[in-house]
């Protein structure tokens, strides 16, 4: 079936009157404000070295050890990425369970809001072309209120791949075009909103001559997340962001993706 603009305006509508009956108050008013206004959140340091350290020790030997075939990982070039992390990181859950990222995670999105995808995201090697694909253009992940949170376990610098995320672009009527265009390919049964397939992905990136526009007309500016290991940053996956080429070192990341 055919989805027009009116299929799309209408599973919109049904989506954010459900979201927006949520809205909570929350006692992390200021992190909600700057979300709100800017999409994204960078909390420095927000975990202790001394925390941070077993957590990064475990994922690296968990790394080594689906690399010699004990579990799954996706593994394409310098990227790899491990589904599941809370359930094989037994340190995680300081992360994951952490009470002032789950309540503003349900505060932003929804009292209903799940967590659905936890994972360790991994670059390292330089020059792998691999590492280019949809990410490093600026792209939104979907048409639906996705939240995100990252917690780096190694340091990042501007050569390690920090996340770099339009602020201010997860808003705006600018946008419906192109969800329109992400809303009729994405899979409808999928409740992650997940497009139909790999090649489809492309459908929720920019090219950098729009992101030039975006920023001249709308007074955009890319927040570029660098950190030291143990920063934190929660950020709406609308607003647009991208993951770049890994120049130097490596970079070890946890993320935990929510949504209603
Ligand atoms: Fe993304």
């Amino acid at each position: 079936m055919q989805k027009s603009w009116l299929h799309f305006f209408w599973a919109r509508h049904q989506h954010y009157r459900h979201l927006q009956r949520a809205f909570t108050v929350s006692p992390h008013q200021d992190l909600l404000n700057t979300l709100k206004k800017d999409g994204i959140v960078v909390l420095d340091n927000f975990f202790p070295q001394e925390m941070v350290e077993p957590i990064a020790n475990e994922t690296f030997q968990l790394i080594e050890a689906v690399r010699q075939g004990q579990g799954d990982c996706y593994q394409n070039g310098g990227l790899l990425l491990i589904e599941e992390a809370d359930q094989k990181l037994h340190s995680s859950a300081i992360f994951y369970e952490d009470p002032l990222i789950n309540s503003v995670a349900k505060a932003y999105v929804s009292p209903e809001v799940v967590s659905f995808r936890r994972m360790v995201r991994y670059k390292e090697g330089t020059g792998h072309r691999e590492h280019e694909d949809f990410q490093i253009f600026h792209h939104f992940d979907t048409w639906k209120l996705r939240f995100k949170a990252f917690l780096y376990l190694t340091d990042v610098g501007k050569d390690q791949a920090p996340l770099i995320y339009l602020q201010g672009s997860h808003r705006g009527g600018w946008r419906r075009k192109k969800e329109y265009e992400y809303f009729r390919y994405y899979n409808p049964s999928s409740p992650l909103g997940y497009p139909l397939n790999r090649e489809n992905l492309y459908l929720g990136c920019f090219w950098p001559h729009q992101i030039k526009t975006l920023k001249h007309k709308y007074g955009f500016t890319d927040l570029i997340c660098t950190g030291k290991a143990g920063t934190v940053i929660l950020f709406d996956a609308r607003g647009l962001h991208q993951g770049p080429l890994l120049h130097q070192g490596h970079r070890l990341v946890l993320t935990n993706h929510f949504n209603a």
